[in-house]
């Protein structure tokens, strides 16, 4: 697929959002935990961010594109809709929705287990649905907004669920 054969340009650019997020993590006291799920995983850049600081979790990569799953080397991999997640409640201990959830009509937070760390991040030209999805979120608490001024301008918010 097209998509996927252009995204490894963006491996650099994506590695500074995780950067920034996971120093925040830390500073927070918050953990990634042994299962995350990297929701809209595309070709695996967080996974490999993850091995290469080596973060001892296990990731669980979902997305919707076959071709971009091909690529990624997570052990674990699901094909799936971001919108209706197939997972039981209370599953993981963190999820990561990076640059996914302007694509998504229904995101939920369901499967994350209570006290897990929620990462939530969108280009800054997705201000408004990124505030609207942080503002409706009754089910977790906010525990820091913040923006990474890299190549690309992102906003995150890191969330407790509750
Ligand atoms: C811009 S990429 C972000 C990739 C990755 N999260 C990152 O940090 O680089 C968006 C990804 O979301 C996936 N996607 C789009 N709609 C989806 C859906 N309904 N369910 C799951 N994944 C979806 C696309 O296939 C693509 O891999």
């Amino acid at each position: 697929m097209f998509f996927s054969e252009i995204y490894e340009s963006w491996r650099e650019i994506q590695y500074e959002k995780y950067e920034e997020i996971l120093e925040r993590i830390e500073k927070n006291d918050l953990s990634l935990g042994k299962l995350v799920l990297d929701l809209g995983s595309a070709s695996g850049f967080l996974f490999d961010f993850l091995a290469e600081r080596d973060v001892e979790s296990e990731v669980v990569a979902l997305d919707i594109d076959v071709a971009s799953l091909e690529k990624n080397p997570s052990d674990h991999l699901i094909i799936g809709d971001g919108n209706n997640l197939p997972f039981k409640s209370c599953v993981f201990d963190s999820l990561f929705c990076v640059d996914v959830a302007h694509l998504l009509d229904n995101l939920r937070f369901d499967c994350v287990k209570k006290n897990g760390t929620i990462i939530l991040a969108l280009p800054a030209r997705h201000k408004e649905i990124f505030e609207s999805l942080v503002a409706e979120n009754e089910h977790c608490q906010l525990i820091e907004k913040f923006e990474v001024n890299g190549r690309e301008k992102e906003l995150v918010a890191l969330l407790k669920k509750l």
